[in-house]
This record gives C-alpha cells, structure tokens and sequence, in this order.
C-alpha cells in the first residue's frame, strides 16, 4: 500500500461581502451579538448567475491542480463533498466533472456536512494506496445563503454560515512517511436531527407542503448548546487518535486546521490541546462557517501565506451535523 499526497491546494470565494452590519440592514441582529457568539465579522454570497456549487469547485480545482502541475484531463476520479448541491440529484460531482470538460472518470458525492472534506480524503486516499486511481480532485463548495431563515426565527443559525469552495489535487506520495500518515472517521446518528434541514425529504409523504415553508423546517435547524458540548468533546478526541495512532503528542502538530465552526469552538479546542493560537488557523472571522469547504479554504490559505512548510505536521479535524467528526494526519 502506498501514501497518499495534497500535490496541490487552492480555494475561491464568491465576490460579494456581506458584513456583520449589512446583516443588521435585513435581519434583527447586531454586529456585537454576532462577533462575541461567533468570532464572525463578514462572509461571502454567491452571485445568481455567477457563481454556483459546482462551478465554485471547478475554480478550486483549477487553482490545486495549478499548485500541483497538472491538467484537467490528468484527474482520473472526482470526490465532491457538499451539503448544498446544485440539483437535490444528480450530485454536484458529475456537474463538476462536466464544467472541467472531463468525460468517463468517475464522481461521487459525499453528503457528510461539516467532516465532508475529511471523509472525502479519506475515501481518495483508500483509492491511491490500492493504487486504483492516481490524482484524486478532492472538493468542498457550499452556497448557504439561498437557503438561510432571514427572519427572526432563524437568527441564530443564518448569521453563522457563508458560502466557498476548496478543493485538493491527491497523488501517490513519495514514500510511506510524508503525505497523509492516517484518517480516522466517526458517526452517531443518533443526533441526526440535532443540526438538519428537516424538509423537504423522503420521509414526509407530502413532499413539499405550504405548512414547511411557514413553519421554516425547510430552513437549517440546529440545537446550538448541544452541537457545542460535542464539537469540544468530539474535536480534541479525534485529534488525539490521529496523533496517538502515529505515536505523536499535541506539541508535535506544526499547524492545525480544524473545521471553522465557531471561533469559540476553535478557541476551546486550542486551549485543550494545549497549543498556542499561531498552530490552529483561523478564518472564519472573513468567511464565516462554509462547512465542507472550511477545511480546504483554511488549508489553502495557510499554505498561501506560508504557514505551512514541507516536512510540517499538519493536522485537519472536523466535527458537524450527524453528527459526523473526523480527522487526518499529514506529513506535509
Ligand atoms: N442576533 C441577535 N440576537 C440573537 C441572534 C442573532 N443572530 N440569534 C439569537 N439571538 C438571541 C436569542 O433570541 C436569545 O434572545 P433571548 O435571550 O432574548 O431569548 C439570545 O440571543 C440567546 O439565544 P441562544 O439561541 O440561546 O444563543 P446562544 O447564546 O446559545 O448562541 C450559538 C447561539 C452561537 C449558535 C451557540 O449556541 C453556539 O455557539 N453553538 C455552537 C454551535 C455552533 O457554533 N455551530 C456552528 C455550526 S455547526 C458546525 O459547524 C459544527
């Protein structure tokens, strides 16, 4: 079995800011409830007509694959993880695929929210180490803002989420110490309608009812105290069994990347590691909570502005709606 490599890192975000203070324009919130809640100052909001889940991933892609030294017609498999698809189906991948002007290769879709992108390596990196699949285009692209509850009702959900892409080129690495070292994932249905969109699913027999769009349970809904209490219990967790499978401790990792859920989630996660504020990235204050895609966007911008060196220890870990977590381990 081989390792597996990120050759390659890159990320976009739609134009359009939207501040704290533009929020308060069209919704009853203020920029000091959300900055002290949230860490949040601004987001970004897909332009109709411009931008879409898909597309966003495209640009992603082109820029890791740029990272990397490699084409398009180089990707033999697409893994697209988002929560916020283009179509309810097909999947974003196959619309991916199509925007890259690639035929035949395979793409799948992972509907795992905030720990897509980390499922989505790990599946990638099965695929290298058997050596079925060279160059894996590993994606995270959300669009939120056309499905937020702008309305009092939803407040304390809609101010937290943004919308971005980022996306990973993943190859055969060098040797079996560099690259992704391991993953670990985790699931507990038993929590799946403690952060969800409710409506409209299979489960109802009326599809789509006036009643859902008036009561809001085709909105995000999410219990924000017990999402808290496991995200800090869970991240730390799946954290220590990366480090611990490889047989490192906390004051090993060069940089951490943790899914950019809240700067407060962030925060207790730094201080129960035990590691100082410049090894765990922060980016939600600019781009708010962009789930699947808040775990490459971070990586991306960290590699960009030279926080992280070939030969570092790079850790990415990721909690959310499921509840799903997850982790990898990288020898960068
Ligand atoms: N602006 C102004 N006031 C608001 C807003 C808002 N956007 N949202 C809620 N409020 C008000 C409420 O109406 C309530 O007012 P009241 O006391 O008069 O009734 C008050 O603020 C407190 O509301 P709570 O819902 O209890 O807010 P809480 O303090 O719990 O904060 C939050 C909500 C930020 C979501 C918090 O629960 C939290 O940090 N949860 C963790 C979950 C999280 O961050 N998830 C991120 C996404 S999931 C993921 O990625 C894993």
């Amino acid at each position: 079995l081989r390792n597996s490599k990120i050759a390659g890192i890159g990320h976009y975000v739609p134009e359009k800011v939207v501040t704290n203070h533009d929020l308060e324009k069209i919704m009853d919130t203020s920029d000091a409830w959300i900055q002290e809640r949230t860490g949040i100052k601004e987001r970004r909001y897909f332009e109709e007509g411009k931008d879409t889940t898909a597309n966003m991933g495209a640009k992603a892609s082109l820029k890791a694959l740029e990272m990397a030294g490699l084409k398009p017609e180089d990707v033999d498999m697409i893994i697209f993880a988002t929560l916020s698809p283009d179509y309810t189906f097909p999947g974003s991948g196959v619309l991916m695929q199509r925007e890259l002007g690639l035929h035949n290769i395979p793409a799948l879709d992972v509907r795992n929210q905030c720990s897509g992108f980390i499922y989505a390596l790990s599946v990638g990196d099965q695929f290298i180490k058997t050596g079925m699949y060279n160059n894996i285009l590993i994606v995270g692209s959300e669009i939120h803002s056309s499905g937020l509850d702008f309305s009092t009702r939803g407040r304390a959900v809609s101010v937290i989420f943004g919308d971005g892409a980022g996306a990973a080129i993943l190859t055969p690495a060098e040797n079996n110490e560099t690259g992704i070292l391991s993953t670990h994932l985790h699931a507990e249905g038993e929590f799946a309608e403690e952060l969800a969109v409710l409506d409209p699913g299979s489960i109802k027999q009326e599809r789509l009812t006036h009643e859902m769009i008036d009561e809001g349970t085709i909105y995000p809904y999410m219990n924000g105290s017990t999402v808290f209490k496991h995200a800090v219990q869970r991240f730390p967790e799946v954290i220590n069994e990366a480090l611990q499978a490889n047989g490192y401790k906390p004051t090993d990792i060069d940089m951490l990347i943790p899914h950019q859920a809240n700067l407060r989630i962030t925060s207790f996660i730094q201080q129960k590691m035990g590691l100082p504020e410049e090894k765990v990235y922060s980016n939600i204050q600019r781009y708010g909570n962009t789930t699947a895609a808040s775990v490459p966007i971070a990586l991306s911008e960290a590699v960009g502005e030279g926080k992280i060196k070939k030969g570092d220890l790079v850790c990415l870990a990721a909690f959310g709606s499921g509840f799903t977590w997850a982790s990898a381990l990288i020898r960068w």
